[in-house]
């Protein structure tokens, strides 16, 4: 097959293939293993070399929907509780597949008004979901870690210019070390984009007295007051992976007014909790932030990747990111041309799945996902209090429940040893995927629930399959 105009008219089958075994693959994702025993075979096996003459589209796509399905991991589904991964509503996945079908490039109204014009009521009904206040202008990333990078860039240009340098174009060199300041719960994509901006990761004090790592809100008042104002940024965490924890973000917004300090707060997951009235307490302060940032690829369910910053003074993003040419648009374009305010210049639509997933189910639908979600999560925390072999280790306020397996008369010292044995085991074993952490010193597990398919009984086999290879090992 030489040329791609050669099968321009396989086009039509080759979709037609694509919806087919898309729903082989999704037709039993609620039962399915995470990963099929055997996929290190496949994948071992993928080595084939560069074609020099290539089989055709469906030869291709066969070969995908075959030997890839049967490697895939299947984190789309009910029982994937490791990190915190949703999966795609209906809606939303039938939204990417136009997506990638439209193929529309949005960088600027002048390469896809369409794409402009959807980021821009996609943010705007965002914003609206979670009560920012009117004055936040958004944009997507490809999720949390560059939405930290856009939002921290927007405060680097803030911190710079209160100290009267051009930091887009002179650097860092001309500037006073910045006050960074978070608590024990700082989340490493933000220490990534720390890194990124030039600050230096090794900036960063994360100012805690406990072993979970809550903040010292004494420390920082301290920390604050000793630094010259606008020299401060400070970084909450609506949101911790090991237990779903939350800093305390209006007293953080308090201290930030107070020292005249840039509050930037990491919702990823957490920002969520703003939807239903029994968990929004949680996430108040948000609206008092300069900056914040939430993935959409997490628990708002739309495909990877998707994730969105929002910013107060969002007339400092194109100062901090964008840099014009002759052949491009001009910034002052009075459209939206969200490539201007993004660390990306071309870019995916990702705006589409997130108002399909919105014009769907809105707000509604969404709160009642939320809900089952944390009604769920109590309810495995009820599971774990009931059985013997297994110790919470913290409370539960979101969606995520942190424990350990600790059976009766079980040595303590061997008891990290065990976990660590008991979460390979789970992972290998496929049913259900639980990551391992380390909580307050101790191995744990932290299953995060965030995915729109799962329900109780998917809650309940965790149980049930952490009992069996307890019981294997302990007796
Ligand atoms: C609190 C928090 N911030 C940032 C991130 C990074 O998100 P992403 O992988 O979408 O870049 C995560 C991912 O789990 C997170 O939980």
């Amino acid at each position: 097959m030489p040329d791609p105009l050669d099968d321009h008219d396989q086009l039509a089958e080759a979709l037609n293939f694509a919806a087919g075994a898309a729903q082989h693959y999704l037709g039993d994702i609620d039962q399915a293993r995470i990963l099929c025993p055997g996929f290190e075979k496949t994948i071992d096996g993928w080595s084939d070399a560069m074609p020099e003459t290539g089989d055709g589209t469906l030869a291709a796509l066969r070969e995908l929907a075959t030997r890839g399905a049967s490697a895939a991991t299947r984190s789309s589904g009910p029982r994937f509780f490791h990190f915190v991964m949703g999966g795609g509503t209906p809606a939303a996945l039938g939204a990417d597949w136009l997506t990638s079908t439209y193929d529309q490039v949005a960088f600027a109204w002048a390469s896809s008004p369409l794409a402009a014009r959807l980021e821009q009521v996609a943010l705007d009904w965002l914003r609206q979901l979670f009560e920012l206040p009117r004055e936040f202008g958004g944009v997507f990333t490809s999720g949390a870690t560059m939405a930290n990078f856009v939002a921290l860039a927007a405060a680097r240009n803030w911190w710079a210019e209160r100290c009267g340098v051009d930091v887009e174009e002179r650097g860092l060199r001309e500037l006073p070390e910045p006050l960074i300041v978070s608590s024990g719960y700082l989340h490493p994509s933000a220490v990534q984009a720390i890194g990124m901006l030039g600050f230096g990761r090794g900036s960063i004090r994360r100012l805690t007295n406990d072993p979970v790592g809550r903040i010292d809100l004494g420390a920082v008042e301290r920390a604050l007051d000793l630094a010259a104002p606008a020299r401060s940024i400070v970084i909450a965490n609506a949101g911790e992976v090991n237990a779903g924890d939350f800093d305390p973000i209006a007293e953080l917004a308090d201290l930030a007014e107070r020292y005249d300090a840039w509050l930037h707060v990491d919702g990823a997951f957490g920002l969520f909790a703003r939807l239903v009235p029994e968990a929004r307490e949680l996430a108040e302060g948000v609206e008092r932030a300069h900056s914040v940032i939430a993935d959409a690829h997490k628990w708002l369910n739309v495909p990877y990747d998707c994730g969105f910053a929002f910013v107060r003074e969002v007339e400092r993003l194109p100062r901090a990111l964008n840099v014009g040419a002759p052949y491009l648009p001009s910034a002052v374009d009075p459209h939206p041309s969200f490539g201007f305010i993004a660390p990306e210049s071309s870019r995916r639509a990702r705006a589409f799945s997130v108002w399909a997933t919105l014009r769907a189910y809105g707000r509604d639908g969404h709160r009642a996902m939320v809900r089952r979600h944390l009604a769920l999560a109590q309810h495995l925390a009820r599971r774990i209090d009931a059985t013997p072999e297994l110790e919470r280790l913290a409370e539960v306020r979101l969606n995520i429940v942190c424990f350990r397996v600790h059976p009766e008369g079980w040595p303590d010292e061997q008891l990290d040893a065990l976990n660590r044995e008991v979460g390979e085991a789970l992972l290998a074993d496929g049913r259900v995927f639980v990551g391992t952490t380390t909580y307050a010193g101790k191995v744990a597990l932290r299953p995060a629930i965030v995915n729109w398919r799962t329900r109780e009984e998917d809650v309940d086999l965790l149980v049930d399959v952490l009992r069996e290879l307890v019981a294997a090992r302990v007796g």
